[in-house]
């Protein structure tokens, strides 16, 4: 590796006076790859990778080179039907982003004015919400899910209605990441209700492949969009299409919505190479899809039993996702589980830090041969 060719000292100094002040000690988001980051290929391929919700596997594509001489169109057409045609909602409805990341931020940008408007979250939940805000200046308002015995990991209703008049945009995360938790359908109409003429909801469905209601929920998804005004679902090919390296993700919502969207979003966003791959796999794999979540599934709903009967840990979430969530007894169990793991190149993730997550690790759903190797590993703890 070469090294840096400017004075640390120097540049640090200016780039700091310069820089927007809040950047300056802000942490940026701790991506799974970022937290284990070698720079060493050879070394991250022997890890085992189980804390980014990827899928397992790879997949072979043949790419078209000819045109790369050209800009692409801003939404690719072929991408956007394929999409339409799996999503059931005209191609108006939709953007394709840089993964529903890009989707967070376009949103956050296109209503939130910097230093003026806040966004709302229900942790625990997906860390962009926040990382995005920060990044663009909104501020960030949490009403945390409800953790009571009779009603867990459901929307406070009431602390919702609190902050109507001081949000704009309110994310909720179904199923949710890192729990995995499903919001019940009629929480968050009740959310889109209360929100009707103050805020845009948005529902961040980047595991709903996974979820049992996924084939009947389209056409609430779907009525939900031509109804409400305030609604925007976010999708993603990260997940259930096993394409997380390709960066696509698709933006659902009301015309209006996605031409504001589309002023904001870089002009080029969708490489001719993403755009090809994508719609070849929207078109021609969804049975591949289909199959791998089933896999998935079982094998999260085996992997649950398992961690049940360890006696490290004190509880395991309920999840419809590819990842699963578990409690430690305490704190030393918790680190003991994480480090023997890392110690053996297999990587999870410690939520530990988010609200209501104390002593929790997540880990996702790999290959079945990954699984069955962590189990074998933790049997040995
Ligand atoms: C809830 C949730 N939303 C969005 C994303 C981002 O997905 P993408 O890879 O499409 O940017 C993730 C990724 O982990 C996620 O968990």
């Amino acid at each position: 590796m070469t090294s840096p060719v400017d004075d640390a000292s120097v540049t640090n100094a200016l780039i700091n006076k310069l820089a927007r002040e809040e950047l300056v000690d802000m942490v940026p988001y701790q991506s799974a790859r970022r937290l284990f980051a070698s720079g060493d290929n050879e070394q991250a391929n022997s890890k085992t990778w189980l804390n980014a919700n990827e899928a397992p596997g790879q997949g072979q594509y043949q790419l078209n080179s000819e045109n790369i001489n050209r800009y692409p169109d801003f939404q690719p057409q072929a991408l956007l039907s394929a999409y339409s045609n799996y999503c059931k909602l005209p191609i108006d409805n939709i953007l394709a982003t840089r993964g529903a990341d890009e989707g967070i931020e376009l949103i956050i940008r296109s209503f939130c004015r910097a230093y003026q408007d806040n966004i709302l979250i229900c942790p625990p939940t997906y860390g962009m919400y926040a990382i995005s805000a920060e990044n663009h200046g909104a501020g960030i308002i949490s009403v945390p899910l409800v953790d009571t015995v009779e009603a867990k990991c459901q929307l406070d209703i009431e602390g919702l209605k609190q902050q109507v008049g001081k949000v704009k945009v309110v994310f909720l995360c179904s199923p949710g990441n890192p729990i995995g938790n499903t919001l019940p359908a009629a929480q968050i109409q009740a959310a889109i209700e209360i929100f009707k003429d103050s805020a845009i909801v948005v529902v961040d469905e980047a595991y709903y492949e996974y979820t049992n209601e996924a084939l009947g929920s389209e056409q609430v998804n779907n009525k939900l969009i031509s109804q409400c005004g305030n609604v925007i679902i976010l999708r993603t090919l990260s997940k259930a299409f096993a394409l997380a390296g390709l960066r696509c993700g698709f933006t659902l919502s009301s015309k209006d919505v996605i031409t504001l969207l589309s002023k904001v979003i870089a002009p080029y966003p969708i490489a001719a190479p993403v755009a090809e791959i994508a719609s070849k796999v929207l078109t021609n794999d969804l049975n591949v899809m289909q199959a791998r979540v089933n896999t998935a599934n079982n094998l999260r709903k085996q992997l649950s039993e398992w961690l049940k009967q360890q006696k490290w840990c004190d509880e395991v979430f309920d999840s419809n996702a590819n990842f699963v969530l578990f409690r430690c007894n305490n704190v030393d169990e918790k680190n003991k589980v994480f480090n023997f793991l890392v110690e053996n190149n297999i990587l999870i993730r410690d939520q530990s830090k988010q609200q209501q997550l104390e002593n929790c690790l997540r880990i996702s759903i790999g290959s079945e041969e990954e699984i069955a190797q962590l189990k074998q590993l933790l049997d040995t703890l």
